[in-house]
């Protein structure tokens, strides 16, 4: 097992026709772009720095087009980097084919060979490896013992001669196959499979390998929902038996919550954080990662800070908790965004201190509900805060009528606030409870 670093890579691909090239200056972090010029954009990642541990499960997120894909083919080497190195354990592997990498990868759209069955589908790979090391050492032996393969070849399995290389495949193809739960489909063509079994058998066929990393983009996203459920605990429990240093991409917000030792999140080339998934959630580096992570997103408010503790919009005057004073103090009389998640506003009364939100969507999920809301006061539609859409979580057993008005409180220690230009989080010093405590 290895661990893997990269270290200041960059990807660009040439500008296509007819487009013009972003310059990196515009895209630091925290800077939103347009769409439109993110498209034309042709530097795809921009010095990314990541070690990802031995043994390590690291979940890579971020928005389409961000650079997953690319950036998991730069590490199995199968797009040449434009700067930048990258380790696979002690070995810089920059100049080195895919095959010399000891890395396998598991594709979106899984490519079987049609033609083969479970079984050779499994074995191909070490077949061809344990070729060329044999290559190495031709000699007489060999050839007998290939001229042997070949002669028994289409007798009855037991009457076959299996050369010592054909039974360690076997060993191999068995023992991934029984960890799978795939042995008793080894001899169907992947035609006669569903898509969850080809699934499988398309990751035993990286596992058989016993590389030194698996990279997996997206692996699960042609699955239903049980199936994926199932695949994905199956592919945490196969990681943490074999201890194999793993990158997995995905789009899917509980399998970055739940797979991963860390999370990797990316934005337009650019990594953002890299951290365990609660302390994402707990306390995010900028606007971006606190509206990535999260389902229902978080709620972005603007509001206007008062020294020493106010914050108002209209008719909102809420006072904040002693430990956010000294940093706030800069804010002074100016615009901050403030961002609260779903889960932590609070059905309550009518009160300055509350939210009075008119219901305009309810999504029963039958465990849960959520209500999608607008800030309807008189004064807050000349504020800020008009047409604010914001969401929020009720009790399933609440009923609530589309343009009835509710009013909800802020859990305090649950506020995030975030800089108006750079978007960036700014946390207090100190604090009594989560989620500023949270930290590693
Ligand atoms: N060969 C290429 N030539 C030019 N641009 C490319 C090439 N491959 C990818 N890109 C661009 O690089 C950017 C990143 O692509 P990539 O496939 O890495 O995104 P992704 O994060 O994997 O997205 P998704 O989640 O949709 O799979 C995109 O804007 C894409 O258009
Ligand atoms: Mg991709």
């Amino acid at each position: 097992m290895a661990k893997v670093v990269l270290e200041k890579v960059y990807k660009s691909f040439p500008p296509r026709k007819g487009e013009s090239v972003a310059s990196a200056a515009n895209t630091e972090m925290g800077q939103h772009r347009p769409t439109v010029e993110r498209s034309r954009d042709t530097n795809v990642l921009r010095r990314i720095n990541l070690t990802v541990a031995d043994g390590e499960f690291m979940v890579l997120v971020g928005p389409s087009g961000c650079g997953k894909s690319t950036l998991m083919r730069l590490i199995a080497g199968l797009e040449p980097m434009t700067a930048g190195n990258i380790w696979v354990g002690d070995r810089l592997v920059n100049g080195l084919p895919p095959k010399a990498r000891d890395i396998a990868m598991v594709f979106q759209n899984y490519a079987l060979y049609p033609h083969m069955s479970v079984y050779d589908n499994i074995a191909f790979g070490l077949r061809r490896r344990s070729t060329r090391e044999n290559n190495k050492s031709s000699n007489v032996s060999q050839m007998a013992e290939n001229l042997l393969v070949g002669v028994t070849k289409k007798l009855p399995t037991r009457l076959r001669y299996l050369s010592d290389k054909e039974r360690d495949v076997d060993e191999r193809v068995t023992s991934v196959a029984q960890l799978l739960e795939i042995d008793t489909l080894l001899q169907r063509l992947p035609k006669q499979l569903s898509g969850g079994q080809r699934q499988r058998v398309s990751l035993g066929r990286a596992i058989a390998r016993n590389p030194q990393v698996f990279l997996m983009d997206e692996p699960l996203s042609n699955l239903d929902a049980k199936l994926r459920t199932e695949t994905r605990a199956q592919i945490v429990k196969l990681q943490r038996q074999l201890g194999t240093t793993t990158i997995y991409v995905t789009h899917d917000q509980t399998e970055a919550m739940t797979m991963g030792d860390r999370i990797a999140i990316l934005d337009r080339g650019q990594l953002q954080q890299v951290a365990p998934p609660l302390e994402l959630y707990n306390r995010p580096v900028n606007r971006f990662v606190a509206e990535f992570i999260g389902s229902p997103r978080m709620n972005f408010i603007p509001v206007e800070f008062h020294a020493p503790l106010l914050i108002t919009n209209g008719e909102f005057r809420l006072t904040l908790p002693e430990y956010w004073g000294s940093v706030m103090q800069k804010y002074d009389g100016r615009t901050i965004l403030l961002g609260i998640r779903p889960e932590h506003l609070i059905l309550s009364v009518p009160a300055n201190k509350n939210l009075p939100l008119q219901v305009e969507l309810v999504e029963n999920l039958g465990n849960e509900t959520y209500l999608g809301a607008k800030l309807t006061d008189v004064n807050f539609q000349q504020t800020l805060l008009a047409n604010h859409t914001v969401q929020v979580r009720v009790p399933p057993d609440k009923s609530v009528r589309l343009g009835e008005q509710l009013w909800f409180s802020l859990t305090p220690e649950k506020i995030y606030f975030f800089d108006p230009d750079t978007e960036l989080a700014i946390y207090p010093k100190t604090s009594p409870s989560l989620p500023f405590e949270n930290k590693h």
